[in-house]
């Protein structure tokens, strides 16, 4: 059979056009779910856009053949419309990964460095970690007050999750009451709901025999289980829980009030309480032992009866967890160890260019779909030219060496489950005629030559080829566009990465500051946005009030938005806690920029390193984003930062400096816990400062300090002061 879903609409006929509705129909719902609903996107946006232009042309042409479920008629899926959104007492985190042994000594390793000091200090001093099978289903937190279960939430985006007590109240492992006694007076349970095997088995048989829909694996069919307005239906597929952690724990008066001291019994707790907990968690202190129990779960998973993707670990006692802390989205003091990806063979049929926010071009292999693991894969990405050579980043043979040529047969694999990849080409079974590819030397959106900049720091040529276009390069300033409009940014609701690109094709709008002259356009335009695709009188009024809404946007969420490169979240957080306001970062920036005597202007930042300083500066260096910026705070005043200081602190605000040998904590932990208090850590001492804690072994810092009259405090004394 030929593929029809490479003829060109103009070439199709009848029956041909309705049996590529019918297909396109069920990819986009497929799509749809799995991005909206199951926060798991298994096609590109890009190859998204891609089908639903492919049905609008087919429609266009064969109007007699629109469906009564045509896409063209949603506006994506609505994310799960119908529940209440819930903020989580606490946020719901996500874990970093590990997939070498080595990055899981390197986690323990770490640990150690950071507890260094409490190692020295006290010879009994344990520094344990559990290790527990990761479940491969959807995070929820169940809210106790008083031992009884008031609300039941999914995880959402981690800060905001759905309310969705009613069809979490049917899994027979959550009980509606507390068993036992000893819980806080409230208490947000968290686990994992999950199918198993058996139950999965029994669906798909069920649905064979009555012709209902086909179901794609037991994480995916648990999540659209959660999400059923009729919780009868979620009751009538059984669906299972793990409780593994918690949020808010308090007592009556609204005070913290950790279930236990450890990690292992709080779960054990969980336990006495009704919860099932899983069996496969241990305890120890030895990194050695840690792999050990992830090769036995590795060797149970066939025969678990559902679904795991790993193992995680984490640090034992709550207090050191605490003091080890977090970084973004993701405590420092857990990681998740994924079990390796899995492979399936299929034929490379061509590789596509995309360009990225930051002018990346990136190679893409179109692939035979296959299914890799219940998973339907079509794309795979290429990384850059190199890794299409058979070069890896480190300039050394991947592969074995060998190049991709389109007609290809390649293993693919989907590994930490989202972005497959090619590991391997069968080169027995090369086409004769296959040729090397060759990578472009222009911008396949806007033409500008394409080049492989020289890497400052190594001097190394870059493996990534970037469009010079920038701003005048469509597809930079579309991922643009989305990144500044995302939920971590800017955050305007209604606006996504769909709008985005349909706005910018239509014209309405080019750089960021146009979203917010949209409304004022609109009321001159001829072509008014309610009658554009997807839009009516009222979604158009909810969008441009969601867009004035976030007209005094935070600081470091504005700063992140700008889609500088190298400046991700933590660094726009360190960037506005050091400035303050966006007026200064701009000025202070845009003068360093232009420095002659280099970019001394800029102060050194913690936590800032050269990479990202001199990204930060090579973007003011650059007239094009400063008018853009301008023209952008013409129309937004992202609010000052004001730092979260705990109240009663009385180093809030102030600037310290650690120097010498410290006793009672490493640096880092010093740092952490001066900022936790309010206070803004420098490396080094000048005017600014307040407070020095000088240790044993102070040199010239404390010699400054005593010439500049800068208040000089002992490590005892910092204690004394915080009050610890
Ligand atoms: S702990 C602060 N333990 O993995 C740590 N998570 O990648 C919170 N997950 O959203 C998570 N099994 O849905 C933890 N035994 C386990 C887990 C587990 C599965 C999921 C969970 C979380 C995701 C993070």
């Amino acid at each position: 059979m030929s593929d029809l879903s490479q003829k060109p609409v103009a070439d199709l006929s009848e029956d041909e056009a309705r049996a590529e509705l019918e297909r396109l129909a069920a990819a986009i719902a497929a799509a749809d779910i799995a991005y909206h609903q199951n926060d798991a996107p298994e096609i590109s946006d890009a190859d998204y856009d891609g089908l639903k232009r492919r049905n609008d042309a087919i429609e266009e042409a064969f109007p007699e053949l629109v469906r009564s479920d045509s896409p063209a008629d949603k506006v994506g899926a609505a994310p799960a419309e119908g529940f209440a959104k819930v903020r989580h007492g606490v946020p719901m985190l996500s874990l970093s990964n590990a997939f070498a042994d080595e990055e899981v000594n390197d986690f323990v390793a770490r640990a150690r460095k950071f507890f260094m000091a409490d190692i020295l200090r006290d010879p009994d001093f344990a520094l344990a970690f559990t290790a527990e099978p990761k479940i491969d289903g959807l995070s929820a937190s169940l809210r106790y007050e008083n031992g009884v279960l008031v609300r039941g939430a999914t995880r959402g985006d981690g800060a905001v999750g759905e309310d969705i007590t009613e069809n979490l109240k049917t899994i027979a492992d959550i009980p509606h009451r507390l068993a036992g006694s000893g819980w806080p007076a409230v208490i947000e349970i968290r686990g994992e709901v999950y199918m198993t095997h058996a139950e999965f088995r029994r669906l798909k048989e069920h649905s064979a025999k009555f012709g209902g829909q086909d179901y794609v694996n037991p994480r995916n069919t648990a999540a659209g289980s959660l999400r059923q307005k009729d919780s009868r239906i979620t009751a009538s597929r059984n669906l299972n829980f793990f409780a593994y952690a918690w949020g808010i724990a308090e007592d009556a008066y609204g005070n913290p009030r950790p279930p236990a001291a450890t990690q292992a019994e709080v779960v054990q707790k969980f336990g006495q309480w009704g919860f099932v907990t899983n069996p496969l968690m241990m305890r120890t202190e030895r990194a050695e032992d840690l792999l050990a129990h992830y090769r036995l779960i590795e060797s149970q998973r066939a025969t678990l009866g559902y679904d795991i993707d790993g193992v995680v670990y984490k640090l034992d006692r709550l207090d050191l967890q605490q003091r080890w802390g977090f970084v973004a989205r993701a405590p420092r003091w857990a990681i998740a160890h994924k079990f390796p990806a899995e492979q399936a063979t299929t034929i490379l049929t061509g590789i596509d260019i995309q360009v990225g926010r930051t002018g990346a071009l990136t190679p893409v292999a179109r692939l035979q779909p296959v299914n890799v693991g219940g998973v339907v894969v079509e794309n795979a990405t290429l990384h850059n030219e190199d890794y299409i050579k058979g070069i890896g980043n480190d300039g050394e043979p991947i592969r074995g060496g060998v190049d991709l040529r389109v007609g290809d047969h390649v293993v693919v694999q989907r590994a930490g489950d989202v972005i497959p990849q090619i590991v391997n080409v069968v080169l027995d079974r090369r086409p004769a005629d296959a040729a090397p590819f060759v990578f472009p030397k222009v911008c396949p959106v806007c033409g500008s030559e394409a080049r492989r900049e020289i890497n400052e720091k190594t001097g190394k040529i870059d493996s990534v080829s970037r469009c010079t276009g920038e701003l005048i390069c469509p597809a930079q300033a579309v991922e643009n566009l989305k990144h500044f409009v995302a939920r971590d940014a800017m955050d305007i609701d209604g606006l996504g990465d769909k709008q985005v690109a349909q706005f910018y094709a239509e014209g309405r709008i080019a750089r960021p500051a146009d979203i917010f002259t949209l409304r004022a356009r609109d009321e001159r335009a001829i072509k008014k946005l309610k009658d554009a695709d997807g839009f009516g009188p009222v979604s158009v009024k909810k969008l441009f009030d969601a867009i004035d809404a976030r007209r005094e946007p935070e600081l470091d969420r504005f700063i992140f938005a700008l889609g500088i490169r190298h400046v991700g979240e933590t660094t726009a957080a360190l960037l506005a806690r050091e400035f303050g306001s966006m007026a200064k970062f701009r000025d202070v920036a845009f003068a360093a920029a232009h420095d002659e005597n280099g970019h001394a202007l800029f102060p050194q930042i913690g936590g800032i390193g050269e990479t990202v300083r001199a990204s930060i500066l090579g973007f003011f260096a650059n007239d094009r984003n400063v008018q853009a910026l301008d023209e952008l705070l013409a129309e937004v005043r992202p609010k000052d930062y004001v730092v979260t200081i705990s109240a009663d602190s009385v180093v809030a605000g102030k600037v310290v400096v650690f120097t010498g040998a410290l006793e009672k904590m490493t640096r880092s932990e010093a740092k952490a816990m001066a900022e936790r208090l309010g206070a803004k850590v420098a490396g080094s001492v000048s005017s600014q400062t307040d407070i020095l804690v000088a240790g044993p072994g102070a040199g010239s810092k404390l010699k400054k300090a005593e010439e500049l009259g800068i208040e000089v405090i002992s490590e005892d004394e910092w204690f004394e002061r915080v009050g610890k």
